[in-house]
């Protein structure tokens, strides 16, 4: 027996497509379901103006198999020397839909970020004033704070403080992994949002940890005890308009994964949207997929949703997903949920 649902297409509202061959190799995992993405401004050297925006756009436009139909919305990355003015000329331009801010050292190619949060108050003030949204990744990086407790930490000293001296700035909490942040979501108004990855609604950091070490699904924000996963779905499935898909789909070649060092970054594009389906079914609200991953994220940006469809279909076999994608820098490997899934 097939079963399937059809929902409007999903975007994915917090993307790492890359450049050059890693992001020919990935794009079209990403183009074949999503419509949309808001796209990392991490690369080396990071995205910081709008002439590096509309550069990388063009690039990924060009990167765009024939056929595929995909529009990437481009964030700046916010470093203590942005100024307002590019900024808001992006936006206005159409160029940039949102900055994005890493504190200095929280992850993959951040070094160029915000140390000093009174450099950048001119920044988000013009942001405020012109209704352009902050993405934030939510932690802190004092060595003296324990990697489990960055994100509620971050709240507590970095985002709510900012968002209590930038009246009206649209937040955007990105990848949140804790009940904190989803409580902090709750407890604000209607100008914060918070996106939610594939991964952090299906592992906690015992997979990663228990029964040897399992670099695939390390990510930053690094997954959280049970109880925190179970918040996560719990946010994600309740229908809260505030609550939406970000895939936080970030490749690495294997041989950078499985390193002594190994990056962070769980891959997700290929099989997102069946993952989410299994998710969301297991907790009978399948019915509120579709304004999870394809009428949430809009509303926020202000966007309209997709008038295109995209069909769901659960089959009595499980799915085979490709184990990795190929890529001239290495393969890359795909999400592995550890689980079964019946949907395609
Ligand atoms: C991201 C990457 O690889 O660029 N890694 C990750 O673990 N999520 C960076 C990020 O979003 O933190
Ligand atoms: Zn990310």
């Amino acid at each position: 027996m097939t079963e399937s649902l059809t929902i409007r297409r999903p975007d994915d509202w917090h993307l790492h497509l890359r450049d050059g061959a890693m992001m020919e190799a990935v794009l079209p995992e990403t183009a074949r379901t999503f419509a949309r993405a808001i796209i990392m401004p991490n690369l080396v050297p990071p995205v910081v103006t709008g002439a590096d925006a509309a550069a990388y756009r063009d690039r990924i436009r060009a990167a765009l198999p024939e056929g595929m139909s995909f529009q990437p919305l481009m964030t700046l990355y916010l470093t203590e020397d942005t100024d307002p003015a590019d900024v808001a000329r992006a936006h206005a331009e159409g160029i940039a839909t949102a900055v994005k801010l890493y504190p200095a050292g929280a992850t993959t190619n951040s070094a160029s970020g915000v140390r000093d949060f009174d450099k950048v108050r001119a920044v988000l003030e013009k942001m405020a004033e012109i209704g352009m949204p902050l993405c934030t990744h939510g932690e802190v990086t004092s060595p003296e704070v324990d990697i489990f407790d960055r994100e509620a930490v971050f709240i507590d000293t970095v985002l709510d403080p900012i968002r209590r001296a930038t009246p009206g700035l649209r937040v955007v909490m990105e990848h949140i992994t804790t009940s904190h942040a989803a409580d902090y979501v709750r407890a604000n108004d209607r100008g914060l949002g918070a996106t939610i990855t594939t991964h952090h609604l299906i592992i906690n950091r015992n997979h990663i940890l228990v029964g040897g070490i399992k670099p695939h699904y390390y990510c930053l924000p690094v997954a959280k005890r049970e109880e925190h996963r179970r918040a996560l779905v719990a946010a994600a499935t309740s229908g809260d308009a505030r609550f939406f898909l970000g895939t936080d789909s970030a490749p690495h070649p294997d041989h950078l994964k499985e390193h002594p060092c190994g990056c962070a970054g769980c891959f997700t594009a290929t099989n997102t949207m069946p993952l989410l389906a299994h998710v969301f079914e297991a907790e009978g609200a399948l019915d509120r997929l579709e304004g999870f991953a394809s009428l949430h994220g809009p509303a926020f940006y202000g966007l309209p949703a997709n008038e295109e469809t995209l069909t769901l279909t659960k089959s009595d076999q499980p799915t085979t997903f490709p184990a990795k994608i190929d890529c001239e820098v290495g393969p890359v490997t795909v999400f592995d949920p550890g689980f079964p899934v019946y949907w395609s």
